[in-house]
């Protein structure tokens, strides 16, 4: 009966052959590592922040008189309301550790270049949407540094030659940051971005699909030859294909249960570190919530340092590194349209670190490293020195995409693998 009933509705749409080509069957190259696991635990972050937002937004008062007090309140008096705030909270931060470790997968592997340009742009997009919703909900829970960090970020649009006050105020909503700035930016968060976000995270896998996974040797994946027409090398023609031959020595096994086993040993060990956190540590040493947002919004009352939460001080850091205030606003929309860029910037033909010249090796690492400075720079007091390092490490943070684009073009290459290694 129930195998008629799930006859009766595959006939009408198509849910079972989808979840084959894309989850069940899909082919996956075999050689993936620990690094390619952190698309699936953005995913599952993604499901926690969308569920655990429907529950605060039913206790939340988005308002400038409520909102601190609602938080209060969800915090002590609604049942299991610390738990949905802490999943909520350290979901935020843990998002941007998956993703910028996914990021970062993707340049070591050259996962951007030819064909996957696609999948990395939505991937940006995905990324600006992500900083706009945290940023946004920073904001809601109306104290001290939700208020002006929302202060000095959005005073940012002030700094555009002739439309950027009138901009700061039609963002504001108001001609400060107010109960209307509050009220929007709740919409936004709540609904505007979610769906942007979610309709991205969907265009991303699609253009995954179509042309397939990259994989730690950056090759193309191998199939037995004259097998299969060219035209039909896709993995929504080739699922079926290989799923029925996979006894045979090939390159890629079916997602379940050869992925879907490593991405749930990932999970384990991701889940033990978010429960640590979320239990024992919620505030991580004020980088997840900062001690000032303990204090409710006083427009009167400037707190001694505004640092914005750790995913954004990298950036912050480089505004700060310009001393002209639009310059550096420019600098800092540089340095992330320049990692949009990057399919076009890296003229490599070899993707993979593995094979690629010495000097890009370095060039990646001195990159992650200065990223990681700079976020470091960006969320601490400011000191005379630090004014110095930050100039230095943004010459650097921009050094990195003039040198790959320098030494991509006559890169001396080690030999390709004929098929994936281990
Ligand atoms: C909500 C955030 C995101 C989600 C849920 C997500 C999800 C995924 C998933 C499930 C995969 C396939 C599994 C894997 O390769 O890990 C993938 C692949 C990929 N993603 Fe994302 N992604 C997100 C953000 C990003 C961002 C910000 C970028 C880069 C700007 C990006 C670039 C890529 C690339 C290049 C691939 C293909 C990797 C390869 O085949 O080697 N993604 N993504």
């Amino acid at each position: 009966m129930s195998q008629g009933i799930l006859n009766w509705i595959e006939k009408r749409i198509p849910m079972m052959r989808v979840a084959k080509m894309h989850a069940i069957e899909y082919p996956a190259p075999k050689n993936m590592n620990f690094w390619y696991v952190f698309g699936f635990l953005a995913t599952i972050v993604l499901i926690n922040q969308i569920v655990t937002g429907i529950w605060l937004t039913m206790s939340f008062v988005p308002s400038a008189e409520g909102a601190f007090a609602s938080v209060e309140y969800i915090m002590r008096e609604v049942d299991y309301g610390y738990i949905i705030r802490y999943m909520h909270s350290t979901g935020a931060s843990a998002f941007f550790i998956v993703v910028y470790m996914h990021m970062f997968r993707g340049m070591i592997y050259g996962s951007y270049q030819k064909p996957r340009e696609l999948i990395w742009l939505f991937g940006m997009f995905i990324y600006l949407a992500l900083m706009a919703e945290a940023f946004m909900g920073y904001v809601l829970p109306w104290g001290q540094m939700s208020y002006w960090g929302a202060q000095v970020i959005v005073s940012l649009f002030g700094a555009i030659p002739v439309i950027g006050e009138d901009l700061t105020v039609w963002i504001q909503g108001d001609y400060v940051i107010s109960g209307a700035t509050l009220n929007r930016f709740f919409a936004l968060h709540v609904i505007a971005l979610p769906l942007v976000l979610v309709i991205l995270v969907f265009l991303h896998i699609v253009a995954l699909h179509e042309v397939g996974s990259n994989n730690p040797d950056g090759v193309d994946v191998k199939r037995p030859k004259g097998s299969v027409a060219e035209e039909d090398k896709t993995p929504y023609k080739m699922h079926e294909y290989y799923t029925k031959k996979y006894d045979i020595i090939n390159d890629v096994v079916p997602f379940f249960p050869h992925i879907v086993l490593k991405d749930l040993v990932a999970f384990c060990f991701f889940l033990a570190a978010f429960a640590y956190v979320m239990f024992f540590n919620p505030e991580m040493g004020g980088y997840f919530l900062e001690a000032p947002n303990f204090e409710q919004a006083n427009p009167l009352k400037t707190p001694e340092h505004i640092f914005p939460v750790w995913y954004f001080t990298p950036f912050y850091a480089i505004l700060k590194a310009v001393p002209d205030k639009l310059f550096g606003v420019i600098a800092m929309f540089a340095a992330i349209a320049l990692l949009a860029l990057l399919p076009w910037i890296d003229r490599g033909k070899v993707r993979s670190w593995r094979y690629r010249c010495g000097l890009h090796k370095y060039n990646l690492l001195m990159f992650a490293v200065v990223f990681i400075f700079l976020g470091y720079l960006g969320g601490t007091p400011q000191q005379d020195w630090k004014v110095i390092a930050s100039q230095i490490c943004t010459f650097l943070y921009f050094g990195f995409f003039a040198l790959l684009w320098l030494y991509s073009k006559n890169e001396k290459t080690k030999p390709l693998p004929e098929r994936v290694t281990k």
